[in-house]
């Protein structure tokens, strides 16, 4: 049997339900783990720079208050750490304007980080009086927000815990290493929730991870409204793999979730995978397959059979309507055509297919991204293409930074946080593996002879194909995502197995506290529970 993660323990819950004392009259007895003061170094993804400076601790206090202008850069982040340190604390922490003077001040400071700082870049800076985190723009200023969180003990993500609130003192200098840390969810195979998908967006968020590509559609599913097209979700949405009832975002709900994951600093990134992979809008229209019959819908496992009919005017015109609604739903600069595993079109087909779906999302006002694949055909030079195929040992890569194109590298034998652990672990596949933590995190990418400057950043996809619940997805993405995060967002010189291991298992008290459903995989010291 695989080791699973104790829920959520027993003490913490009794705290976060009533803050009331133990059944003994004492206090109640949470786990002294989650109150440990956190090290500047266990932050991850591994800061820049941490310069810890020992006896300039803070303290978050009853009178502690939050400094922020009111702009729509700074006051959210300011909003949104004040319910997290309510929530932990109990204490007000009232949101005030800049400049008020006093003890106890975390304040939000946006302009004059740096150049260099980017707009991503932050810096934190801690001082018995004040913690004070400065950035360019007001993404900088969210990521330094997760930062202080990390400082804090775990117990600063239950519900009014007793305490005490130290963060180490010294100073933080940080930036990503690249643009594009995503992390992808596959809504297709099996249908998640717009709260699941909001619960992942915030442990997303807390790990600086800036993109979530959403598998919107697949062989067994079709999970976006789409108005002109309406058999897509009515009968291409209504089922999943094994059989199950499906179900699908109306354009309202995939708003919120747009605008959820923006809150966050979280760029959605639609993916609509065609002319392969395609079966459930097939299912809903047989004008778009050749033979022009609609297939029976599909709940199995197999890929490589459905293929949208190329060359036919219907096949454009539904290809473009797709693309024109979702680009009007989706304020991000991008979207995705899929692109991979697609046996059942022939090859010079997919390319002039390709070529033209990537002209429909430029037209539209969006940057085209695929799987690597998409290399194959002539694209705009701002496309951008995702490397997964570990069988083609990074050639399709290689082509794409050729034609001039960014990668985004995802190499299935690191990055698929759907590959079992190892043999034992329940959920998960294993063509790619099994990925144990250390070989997710075993990786660089430079690994695939890519020009530097070609390489836009890391993705790590979640295919659920296995997978049902809430639990299932944080059960695979946790431990292995962090390590996928840390190695988009931070220097080379950081990467260390040795020390990640530990720094890794000390995210165990917070996962406990938030409620994550980790897996205790083999290879990290996990503190005892
Ligand atoms: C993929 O795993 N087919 C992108």
């Amino acid at each position: 049997m695989r080791r699973r993660a104790a829920a959520l323990p027993a003490a913490v819950t009794i705290l976060a339900a009533t803050g009331a004392v133990g059944a003994c009259g004492g206090p109640p007895a949470v786990p002294e783990a989650h109150f440990m003061p956190i090290p500047m170094s266990d932050v991850i993804p591994a800061p820049l720079e941490a310069r810890p400076a020992p006896g300039a601790d803070f303290h978050i206090e009853p009178s502690t208050v939050i400094a922020a202008a009111r702009s729509a850069e700074v006051r959210p982040t300011a909003d949104w750490l004040a319910a997290l340190l309510r929530r932990g604390t109990g204490f007000p922490l009232p949101v005030v304007a800049p400049g008020s003077r006093g003890s106890g001040v975390i304040s939000l400071q946006l302009g004059d980080a740096g150049a260099a700082l980017g707009g991503e870049g932050y810096t934190l800076s801690v001082s018995p009086s004040e913690v004070r985190i400065r950035a360019n723009a007001g993404a900088g200023l969210f990521h330094g927000a997760q930062t202080l969180r990390q400082l804090l003990p775990a117990a600063i993500e239950t519900t009014h815990a007793a305490g005490p609130w130290v963060v180490e003192g010294g100073t933080i200098v940080d930036h990503p290493r690249y643009p594009w840390r995503a992390a992808m969810l596959d809504v297709a195979r099996h249908f998640f929730s717009v709260a699941d998908v909001e619960r992942y967006v915030d442990e997303l968020a807390l790990y600086k991870v800036n993109v979530l590509e959403l598998h919107l559609s697949d062989d067994q599913g079709w999970r976006i409204a789409i108005t002109s097209w309406p058999r897509l979700t009515t009968v291409g949405g209504s089922t999943a793999v094994g059989g199950g009832p499906g179900g699908y975002f109306t354009q309202a709900q995939y708003r919120e979730i747009v605008a959820y994951a923006a809150s966050r600093y979280i760029t959605i990134v639609p993916e609509i995978d065609m002319p392969g992979h395609v079966n459930a809008a097939l299912a809903s229209y047989g004008e778009l397959s050749c033979d022009g019959v609609a297939p029976p819908l599909y709940t199995g496992i197999d890929v490589g059979f459905s293929s949208l009919c190329v060359g036919r005017p219907i096949t454009m015109r539904f290809v473009d309507a797709v693309i024109a609604e979702l680009a009007a739903l989706t304020p991000g600069p991008y979207l995705s055509i899929g692109g991979d595993e697609a046996q059942s079109t022939p090859p010079s087909e997919y390319a002039s297919f390709i070529a033209e779906a990537a002209r429909a999302v430029s037209s539209h006002g969006k940057v085209p991204v695929g799987w690597a694949e998409i290399a194959a055909a002539r694209l705009p030079p701002d496309a951008v293409a995702v490397y997964w195929n570990i069988d083609d040992a990074g050639s399709s890569a290689r082509q794409a930074a050729e034609r001039g194109l960014r990668v985004v590298l995802a190499p299935a034998n690191h990055c698929y946080l759907d590959q079992k652990y190892d043999p034992s672990t329940v959920l998960g596949l294993t063509w790619a593996g099994p990925i144990s933590v250390e070989q997710s995190y075993d990786w660089e990418p430079t690994d695939y002879a890519i020009p530097a400057g070609r390489i836009e950043g890391v993705e790590a996809p979640l295919w659920s194909e296995t997978l049902t619940t809430m639990s299932d997805i944080e059960q695979m993405a946790f431990p292995r995502l962090p390590g996928i995060a840390e190695i988009g967002w931070s220097p080379p010189s950081t990467h260390d197995w040795a020390r990640y291991r530990v720094r890794l298992a000390a995210q165990a008290p917070r996962w406990e506290a938030m409620g994550i459903d980790f897996d205790r995989a083999s290879g990290v010291p996990w503190p005892q529970t």
